[in-house]
């Protein structure tokens, strides 16, 4: 039995089947987009650890910031003695957020948590309960979380019943045939039909979807979430946990719509690795909740918050807003030339370097393929690389190269992609064929 082999057995002897496994790679060491397994097996990851290695496995800054926090001090509660280098993270991440408003922050473990905590502190500042999420959104999977995510399965399915007063709006996906106006006419119904707005504390929405399937919110859709939101006074959250840190090609993809966050999360390539989330808002808001309302014994680890100064400064430093740029239009160009020959490719979509390809059969958006998505990230990994899959039908492939990558290492992946695709499509029409 191989070394991967056996850990596996060993680990579906340890682990709750709920605990979800793509591969059977054990990890040896990992560095920019490369990884090797305990075989010395080497792979491209365009996986990221799911979008946490904006900055790749490993950058320098980070180990060299993180190996100085160690000499120093690993813990010892922000909320009892606190240390200077959470200070100066907040004061960068308020820096960075958009918009002239004076903000805030809190220092929290996850990104689920960041997401609760946007809404204890939305309830707070309103002293309303309802929240509005979209449909195919990903939030999490604490109760809330797991409440404001809009997918069933596997999230929700068996784990109710889930805190009240939650209600999902359609997201607008073109190529499905909704529109703006269809998300925005689906929030009117909800106002008439299940809650008036003076009651709602806070809509919730990822600028672009994660896990849902990469779909882009359109700017005039988030303006015009930002004007609802002015109109009635609820709490406008974006969450920026899969979009933030320049992977859209702005540190924030809330930037390219131009509004103002009420309330931000953050999270993943925050900390290049290490478990840190945030939220950073309008200090009014952030300040509804008394002390001690908001916190946790991990919340804003010094080592994390080491980490997190240096991805900020890897970011700007090396320019990787620009490079998510270059990356993606690399990407989504060599993805549409084959789109061109692969009649399963239905459509590639990006926001800088979020890039997706939906498969479909024969070019029809409403036939998702999920056989084949499967089928692809398991091939590709067969031959050398981590590959993620996503989507409300689990159809559509999302790329989350490290912005670090060079060309050469895009190019590779993408190669990959390319001839394992031709690979089981050909194979799919021969199987037709014999039939
Ligand atoms: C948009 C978004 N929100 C929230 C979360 C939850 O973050 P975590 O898994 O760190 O709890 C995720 C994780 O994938 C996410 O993509």
């Amino acid at each position: 039995m191989s070394r991967n082999e056996d850990l596996q057995k060993r680990r579906d002897a340890a682990f709750a089947r709920g605990l979800g496994n793509q591969l059977a790679v054990y990890v040896e060491r990992a560095r920019n987009a490369e990884l090797w397994d305990v075989e010395g097996r080497r792979y491209i990851d365009f996986a990221g650890g799911i979008a946490v290695l904006n900055t790749g496995h490993l950058h320098p800054k980070v180990q060299a910031a993180v190996a100085r926090q160690l000499d120093a001090f690993s813990h010892t509660c922000l909320m009892i003695t606190p240390y200077a280098v959470a200070v100066e993270l907040a004061e960068k991440l308020i820096r960075l957020a958009p918009g002239p408003t004076p903000k805030k922050a809190i220092f929290v473990t996850t990104g689920a948590e960041a997401v609760e905590n946007c809404i204890k502190i939305a309830r707070a500042h309103t002293g309303r309960s309802g929240v509005i999420a979209f449909g195919g959104g990903f939030h999490g999977r604490t109760f809330m979380a797991m409440a404001l995510t809009g997918k069933v399965a596997p999230y929700k399915a068996g784990f109710g019943p889930f805190p009240a007063e939650v209600y999902h709006a359609p997201f607008p996906i073109a190529y499905h045939g909704v529109s703006v106006q269809d998300s925005l006419d689906a929030l009117d119904h909800l106002f008439k039909y299940d809650i008036e707005p003076a009651r709602v504390a806070a809509i919730i929405i990822e600028p672009v979807m994660g896990e849902g399937g990469f779909y882009i919110a359109p700017p005039e859709f988030l303006q015009a979430l930002r004007r609802l939101c002015d109109e009635h006074g609820i709490v406008l959250v974006i969450d920026e946990i899969q979009t933030g840190f320049a992977r859209t090609g702005r540190m924030f993809a809330v930037e390219h719509a131009g509004i103002e966050p009420d309330l931000m999360t953050m999270a993943k390539s925050l900390a290049g690795g290490f478990p840190l989330a945030a939220v950073v808002g309008k200090a009014e808001i952030m300040d509804a909740p008394a002390p001690g309302g908001l916190g946790g014994t991990y919340a804003g680890s010094p080592i994390a918050c080491a980490a997190g100064l240096a991805v900020i400064e890897a970011i700007e430093q090396e320019n990787l807003c620009a490079r998510a740029v270059a990356i993606g239009e690399l990407m989504a160009g060599a993805l549409r030339e084959l789109a061109r020959e692969i009649p399963a490719i239905g459509e590639v979509r990006n926001l800088g370097a979020m890039v997706a390809m939906e498969l479909v059969k024969n070019r029809d958006p409403h036939a998702p393929d999920a056989d084949l998505t499967r089928a692809l990230t398991k091939r590709v990994a067969e031959k050398g690389l981590v590959l993620l899959s996503c989507g409300l039908y689990g159809n559509v492939i999302r790329f989350l190269v490290p912005l670090t990558a060079p060309d050469a290492i895009v190019r590779e992946g993408l190669g990959i992609v390319a001839d394992a695709l031709r690979e089981l499509t050909g194979i799919a029409v021969k199987a037709a064929a014999n039939a």
